[in-house]
């Protein structure tokens, strides 16, 4: 309001600075500018006060009136797990096989399940369970360690060849090609035999030969008709569902190096209850025995 028209004046106040002849108006700062300037200063030097502000050696001022996103998230957490506590005491007390005929334990534990295995098991499993090469699909019924609601619990609780957990399921496939057990020929014929068995293309000649050396030795793990060991955690050969793979130079790459799959315990990462949830969640997806 109090700003003259700037070329009408005779006597302009500058601020004597000069560059090249170009002068620098000194004009008053417009009076909504200064105030609100001044509003800010008050209002920010009132939130610093309120709120956690000024940084220090380790945190920072709490501000007076104690707010803390941190402990936001903490009581948002507690409410749910408050919600969620006796329904997961429950799921702990109830025998696994009775889980699935109480309808609103089952449902818990699928949601809850569910949400377990898009954060923890998804990386290796696949998002909708359907397994990668070398991570098995829980999706169908071959299973490599047992597809009971108790056998999953016990595999997901202390998971599969771990170093970090003394109960994990155990088994070694020996590398029968690098550890010099078999040569090449007896290599090449008992991926011939594996291939007949799994009802695939196969060279006669060689399986014949591959026959006896897949009973001298694979049958011990995987069956004396090859379709596979639990205990062993050994698969199934003659199905046509493939862990690592079924073709010839796949199977040459197993037979000579073996495989050796490894799962981490969740015993310890995860609740007991989220164990059982995501137990019950894997059993009912497809193959569930
Ligand atoms: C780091 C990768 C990895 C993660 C993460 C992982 N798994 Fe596995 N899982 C494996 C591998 C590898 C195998 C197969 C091991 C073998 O060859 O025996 C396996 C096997 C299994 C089996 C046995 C299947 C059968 O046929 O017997 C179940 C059940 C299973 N996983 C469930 C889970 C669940 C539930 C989670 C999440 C809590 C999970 N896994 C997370 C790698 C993983
Ligand atoms: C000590 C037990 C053991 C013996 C002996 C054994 N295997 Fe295995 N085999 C396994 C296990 C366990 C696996 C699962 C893969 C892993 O180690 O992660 C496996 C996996 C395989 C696979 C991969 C199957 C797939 O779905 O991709 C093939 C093929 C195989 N074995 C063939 C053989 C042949 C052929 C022999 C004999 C020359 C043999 N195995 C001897 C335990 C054994």
């Amino acid at each position: 309001m109090s700003r003259k028209p700037i070329t009408t004046k005779a006597d302009p106040d500058t601020t004597g600075h000069s560059w090249d002849g170009i002068q620098e108006f000194n004009n008053p700062l417009p009076r909504w500018w200064l105030y609100t300037f001044y509003i800010c200063i008050i209002w920010a030097l009132g939130y610093t006060v309120l709120y956690p502000a000024w940084p220090l050696l380790t945190g920072a001022t709490p501000g007076i009136l104690g707010a803390s996103t941190r402990a936001d998230v903490a009581a948002e957490i507690q409410r749910f797990a408050d919600a969620n506590g006796p329904i997961e005491a429950k799921l702990v007390a109830t025998d696994l096989t009775a889980i699935a005929a109480d309808p609103e334990l089952e449902t818990f534990a699928q949601n809850a399940g569910a949400a377990v295995f898009g954060t923890w098991c998804a990386q290796c499993h696949g998002s909708g369970a359907e397994g990668n090469k070398g991570y098995p699909s829980l999706l169908d019924n071959d299973w490599l360690w047992g597809g009971t609601i108790e056998d999953i619990h016990t595999t997901i609780t202390h998971g599969i060849r771990n170093t970090t957990d003394a109960d994990a399921r155990y088994s070694q496939m020996p590398a029968f090609g690098k550890d010099e057990l078999l040569d090449k020929d007896q290599i090449a014929a008992v991926v011939q035999h594996v291939r007949q068995i799994s009802g695939q293309e196969f060279d006669a000649g060689l399986a014949a030969t591959g026959a006896q050396v897949f009973a001298d030795n694979c049958v011990a793990c995987h069956g004396e008709d090859g379709k596979g060991m639990r205990e062993q955690g050994a698969p199934n050969l003659t199905d046509k569902i493939w862990l690592y793979g079924g073709d010839v130079a796949t199977l040459t790459e197993t037979v000579t190096n073996a495989r050796f799959g490894v799962m981490p315990a969740w015993t310890g990462r995860l609740s007991e209850a989220e164990i059982r949830a995501v137990a019950s969640y894997v059993h009912s997806r497809g193959g569930g025995e």
